[in-house]
């Protein structure tokens, strides 16, 4: 089952929760005259994401499919997307566009510079690189400039099946989550490193509004402010 909530207006944010896991996997889909999904999903959920995006949009006309990192539910549906949406383009950065796309798209992805600025309509994207944070080489985010928001892939992940937007402090949850993780097969899920800080002080500088989290609550507040904390916790745990 999808739970589909509208965190932001026109952005709307669809929401398998997996008992197995404890953990939500999110998918945000961004109505504008070029619809935009951040997240495809993984293969296997494709045909529920791509019901409960047909109550959104006509599926045929979503253009635009962007991700942080290549990975199965950042990306594995890529190709069942652009299988039933001719005009549809992945959006990624170089290394995520030549090392994995290259080969793995059906179509060729659009390749977005460092800051570099696209828009759909009434949105503006902008792609902010952050690799190795998540996770990954090819990380990045986007950030959607006319609402704030920065769409945040498995940064504050926390697991639970939590409600779709909140405006309480994220850090408990993600800090209880990355600790359990840590003494388990999961440990090592975010690394630490020297870049970290930098990234993630870039990232606040945008002063979001609201942070769309892929594995759990998507948060809206101090986001400047959680992102600072973001990088404390993950010293605190990680490094
Ligand atoms: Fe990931
Ligand atoms: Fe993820």
């Amino acid at each position: 089952m999808v739970s589909v909530d509208e965190i932001a207006p026109d952005v709307f944010r669809l929401c398998v929760f997996v008992p197995e896991f404890n953990l939500q996997f999110a998918h945000f889909l961004v109505r504008d005259d070029e619809p935009l999904l951040y997240h495809t999903g993984m293969r296997r959920m494709f045909p529920l994401i791509r019901e409960a995006a047909a109550t959104l949009i006509d599926v045929k006309k979503l253009r635009w499919i962007g991700y942080s990192h290549f990975e199965v539910d950042e990306c594995g549906a890529l190709n069942d997307w652009l299988g039933v949406a001719p005009r549809a383009q992945a959006v990624a950065g170089f290394v995520g566009a030549m090392v994995n796309l290259s080969d793995f798209s059906d179509r060729p992805a659009r390749m977005l510079q460092p800051g570099e600025v696209f828009t759909t309509g009434k949105r503006r994207y902008r792609y902010v690189p952050t690799p190795h944070l998540p996770h990954g080489w090819d990380a990045g985010v986007l950030f959607e400039e006319t609402d704030g928001i920065v769409f945040c892939s498995d940064l504050f992940h926390h697991e639970g099946d939590n409600p779709a937007l909140t405006n309480d402090d994220l850090l408990g949850k993600v800090r209880a989550t990355l600790r359990a993780y840590q003494s388990g097969p999961l440990m090592n899920y975010i690394p630490y490193h020297t870049r970290v800080p930098a990234l993630l002080n870039e990232l606040a500088a945008l002063k979001p509004r609201t942070l769309a989290v892929m594995h759990g609550s998507s948060f809206r507040g101090d986001c400047a402010k959680a992102l600072i904390d973001l990088d404390g916790a993950l010293k605190e745990i990680m490094s």
